[in-house]
């Protein structure tokens, strides 16, 4: 950790037995890494937390009247400009819940025993709900944290960010935290800008976000409905997207792909592992079939297409058998290509807490399983071009001298031999060769 000094301040007031107590300290060790530092007093807190004891009447009323006292703080902090959130936390919460929300609606938020590990989400829920983002103390790490950006930019084709943030609070994830809540720009603004890159003579834009397949535009529908907008300009011939949530893959965005020939057959769907068991602690909202289900009825509407994924190994609590739940999946699938990572532990998201921290030599290994199998499928994937023709898009000279290179709609790479002028045109390649990461083919059909 970075060690940011603690820029919000956290009071905890514990009632009752050694247990809340010990659980008072944890509260504030996942509070720590969003840049909550405890005070001991109310007075100027951002966040008040009583952490409850239901053991008797008297006890359950005194929280009550404390909540009563605190309100003050609250609404003298709003005063002066600031905000407090104030949470009950314990046995009080898990057993009347609905009751206090009830008769005190100063409180922001009830938290019972069982669900410690989900207040940073609550937290940041919570501040977003009165607009404010989080400095959350999470050290950036681009692999992970960045926008998805699967190459640089040519001139021929250009990325266009249209969404960013994530609610979908994934327990390793920093990035609800670190990029805020869902947020889609306005349609008009994205295709003014479409507009003016096809002007320029771009022919293909990838559209951008964390989650892009969330895009909601005021009015003009989700991103099928913008895909079929910019499908419309003149020139843009060529519409991609990434990265999607499984869950956010609504029927219209399928039925884009079997309808829209500027939708390029690529989806790149991360599911993250093939363990139901984990996807639940991954707080993933789907499981292993229903992706699959999800991945039959794509493939229904686009037969031809290419998916992408990402996934995670060593996920704490991760069993050999969980694992090999994971290749199961992946053998089902068939991935084109896909992004793979050990499990990495960021301190403040709730996996960070969770037991079962899975040793670094047994990642290493599943790690290696893993990708020599995606590796097998993208090279089967790639292989099973040879002989076929597809439209490529010239993007550049080769690094050899009379060669060019493009993209299949697969996004492949596709060196053939071919003059410069190619290039920003889409021309038929006959595929003669392939390998790990690109194609090789003739401009002129392959004789025979
Ligand atoms: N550890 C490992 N992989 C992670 N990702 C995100 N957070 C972590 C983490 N803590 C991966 C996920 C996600 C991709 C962008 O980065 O697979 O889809
Ligand atoms: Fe992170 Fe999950 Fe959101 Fe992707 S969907 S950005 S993995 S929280």
């Amino acid at each position: 950790m970075t060690g940011l000094a603690a820029q919000k301040r956290l009071y905890i007031k514990t009632y009752g037995c050694q247990m809340n107590v010990y659980d008072s300290e944890r509260m504030a060790d996942v509070l720590a890494p969003l840049g909550y530092g405890l005070t001991d007093t109310p007075d100027g807190a951002d966040l008040a937390v009583l952490n409850t004891c239901h053991i008797r009447e008297k006890a359950t009323e005194k929280v009550y009247s404390e909540l009563g006292r605190l309100k003050a703080f609250k609404a003298s902090r709003a005063e002066a400009g600031g905000a407090m959130i104030l949470a009950v936390a314990g046995c009080v919460a898990q057993a009347q819940g609905a009751e206090i929300m009830a008769r005190q609606p100063a409180v922001d938020l009830v938290v019972g025993p069982q669900a410690y590990h989900r207040l940073p989400e609550l937290i940041a829920r919570s501040h977003r709900a009165s607009g404010e983002r989080l400095a959350a103390d999470f050290t950036p790490d681009e692999k992970f944290d960045a926008l998805p950006s699967q190459r640089l930019a040519t001139g021929v084709t250009a990325f266009v960010t249209i969404q960013e943030g994530c609610d979908k609070f994934c327990t390793f994830c920093v990035v609800p935290y670190t990029r805020g809540a869902e947020y889609s720009r306005p349609a008009d603004a994205i295709e003014a800008e479409a507009r003016a890159l096809a002007a320029d003579g771009v022919r293909e834009i990838t559209l951008l976000g964390q989650n892009v397949n969330a895009y909601r535009s005021d009015g003009s529908g989700g991103l099928a409905a913008l895909i079929r907008r910019l499908a419309r300009i003149e020139g843009l011939d060529r519409i991609r997207y990434t990265t999607s949530h499984p869950r956010d893959m609504d029927q219209a965005l399928i039925d884009a792909h079997g309808e829209v020939d500027a939708l390029m057959p690529y989806l790149h769907l991360p599911v993250q592992c093939g363990s139901n068991r984990l996807l639940k602690a991954m707080n993933r909202s789907h499981t292993a079939e229903s992706y699959l289900r999800l991945i039959e009825r794509i493939r229904a509407a686009r037969p031809d297409i290419a998916i992408s994924g990402d996934f995670i190994v060593g996920f704490p609590g991760e069993r050999e058998a969980d694992f090999e739940a994971t290749l199961a999946l992946v053998r089902e699938v068939g991935y084109a290509g896909a992004y793979s990572f050990k499990y990495s532990s960021r301190p403040g998201t709730p996996a960070a807490a969770m037991a079962g921290q899975v040793h670094e030599a047994t990642k290493h290994d599943r790690l290696a399983r893993l990708q020599a199998l995606l590796e097998a499928q993208r090279r089967a994937f790639n292989a099973d071009l040879v002989g076929r023709t597809v439209p490529v898009l010239f993007e550049k000279p080769g690094r050899r001298v009379g060669q060019i290179v493009g993209r299949s709609p697969y996004l492949q790479a596709v060196h053939c031999e071919g003059r410069s002028d190619l290039i920003g045109r889409i021309a038929p390649v006959a595929v003669v060769s392939s390998g790990h990461n690109s194609l090789a083919g003739l401009r002129a059909p392959a004789p025979v």
